[in-house]
């Protein structure tokens, strides 16, 4: 999201592996036009300055962009990845390229510097940590105020909740907190109105999801998987208009699916697997047009299921198995979709009939295991108005298959025999 600094030169800065292996500081050859201090900054943190940082072609690793300023330019961007493990950050190095505005690690397993100075800190855009910096603490990130992006990946944060890493940033419009270890729960105040990406993924959040979240007007994105939330859904998610990509996925959340969602007419990605949803699956899913991809499994919806072949071929990913207690009407839909959804059929109280099938067997039999659908509907008593047609229509084309089957036999006898 670092659009201001597109437009600028990128350049590569080679890092070596290790920091040790830095050649002796020299003089470049055609001289420098970088900063001399921050030239000294980045051979202090043992970089290999032997090509001017700000004069080489771009790549995408290790790179670095410099602004156009005279007499000297000036670091604006700086990404380090694949650092030696005894790289050095020091506080003066690090003072002197406070005109970053964007710093990232990838990989770098150094401790993170104890202070950031505040120059450096107050001029950073965008910061982004992955697997790197060991261990960061939610005081020492929220001193990064003036962020546009925070991206913290892979890295244990200590802190009692995300509220204290963001509670001073107000600009931001893109956060990434995930597998960090981070505990506490979904903040209650949000200070970035104009967040558009928020990403918890993979935390130790816990507690229930505030009806304050639709404070965020502009979310278009909102991935809080793999947490430890609890309760519902809140109605008020209805109001973030913007949302297009949801996951709630691997929680505690239950109750049911709001009607409120209806109103997320951008929404293409909702996953609310691995829950404990409950209640009937709400028919108007299937009116939201820009719905791709819709995960309900693993939860525990319950009654028959609503939606038709039409909208499920529209979709690119369904998936609706391991809720015992949905079924779907025999007579509404073709038998290969009722197959893939891994739920059983409903008898005609609106129950399932049999346990679901299993899906792991299926590949094996299909016809077969459609067949025992029918057989246990027919013990549960239930399933006795409807199950003529499937059955007749899967014995009709089995007939079939077997008829072609030895016509192809009866036909290859044939020519040998006439030759
Ligand atoms: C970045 O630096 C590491 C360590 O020196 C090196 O292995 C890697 O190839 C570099 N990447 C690029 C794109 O130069
Ligand atoms: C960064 O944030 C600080 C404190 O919020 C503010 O005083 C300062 O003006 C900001 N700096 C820039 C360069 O925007
Ligand atoms: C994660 O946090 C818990 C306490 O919240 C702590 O006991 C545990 O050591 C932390 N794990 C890591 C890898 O930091
Ligand atoms: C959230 O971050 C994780 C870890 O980087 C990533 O795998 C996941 O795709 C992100 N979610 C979204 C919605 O981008
Ligand atoms: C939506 O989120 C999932 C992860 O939750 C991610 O894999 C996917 O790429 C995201 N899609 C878009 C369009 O951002
Ligand atoms: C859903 O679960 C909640 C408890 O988690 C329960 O109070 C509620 O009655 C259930 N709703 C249905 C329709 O089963
Ligand atoms: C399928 O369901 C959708 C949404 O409920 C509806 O608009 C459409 O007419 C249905 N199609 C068929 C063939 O029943
Ligand atoms: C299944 O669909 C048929 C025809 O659409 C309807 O008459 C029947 O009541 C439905 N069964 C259940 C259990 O909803």
């Amino acid at each position: 999201m670092a659009q201001p600094l597109s437009a600028l030169p990128l350049l590569i800065l080679l890092i070596s592996g290790a920091g040790a292996a830095a050649p002796p500081p020299e003089v470049p050859s055609r001289g420098s036009d970088l900063d001399p201090r921050q030239l000294t900054a980045l051979q202090s943190m043992g970089f290999p300055t032997s090509r001017d940082p700000c004069s080489v072609p771009s790549a995408r690793d290790n790179a670095t962009a410099c602004d156009n300023s005279a007499p000297f330019r000036h670091l604006v961007s700086l990404r380090l990845a694949n650092c030696s493990p005894d790289l050095d950050l020091p506080t003066t190095a690090l003072r002197a390229l406070s005109t970053l505005r964007s710093l990232s690690f990838l990989r770098c397993p150094v401790s993170a510097p104890k202070h950031l100075p505040v120059s450096l800190a107050s001029s950073l855009r965008s910061f982004s940590c992955d697997t790197s910096l060991r261990r960061l603490t939610g005081v020492w990130l929220s001193r990064l105020q003036n962020l546009t992006d925070l991206s913290v990946v892979g890295v244990p944060i200590s802190t009692s909740g995300p509220a204290v890493v963001l509670s001073q940033m107000r600009r931001l419009r893109s956060v990434t907190i995930a597998r960090t270890n981070l505990s506490g729960g979904v903040p209650r105040h949000w200070h970035a109105l104009d967040l558009v990406y928020l990403n918890f993924s993979s935390n130790r959040l816990k507690g229930r999801i505030p009806s304050s979240i639709s404070a965020l007007g502009s979310l278009q994105n909102l991935d809080l998987s793999s947490n430890a939330l609890s309760g519902t859904l809140p109605d008020s998610i209805g109001d973030l208009a913007d949302l297009k990509n949801a996951t709630f996925a691997h929680n505690s959340l239950s109750g049911p699916i709001p009607d409120s969602i209806s109103q997320l007419s951008s929404l293409t990605h909702l996953d609310l697997s691995s829950n404990q949803f409950n209640g009937s699956i709400p028919k108007f899913v299937a009116e939201m047009k820009q719905l791709k991809f819709l995960n309900l499994e693993k939860n525990n919806f319950q009654g028959v299921f609503p939606f038709n072949a039409t909208f499920l071929r529209k979709l690119d990913v369904f998936k609706v198995g391991g809720n015992a207690n949905l079924c779907y009407n025999r007579t509404q839909l073709p038998s290969k979709l009722k197959l893939k959804l891994g739920i059983a059929p409903c008898d005609k109280y609106g129950q399932p009939v049999s346990p679901p099938p299993d899906r792991s067997t299926r590949a094996d039999s299909d016809y077969a295991d459609d067949g025992s659908d029918e057989g246990s509907g027919d013990n549960g008593g239930g399933g006795g108005g409807n199950h003529h047609g499937p059955s007749k229509l899967v014995l009709g084309v089995a007939i079939a298959l077997s008829c072609l089957v030895f016509l192809v036999i009866f036909l290859i006898c044939l020519s040998k025999i006439c030759r």
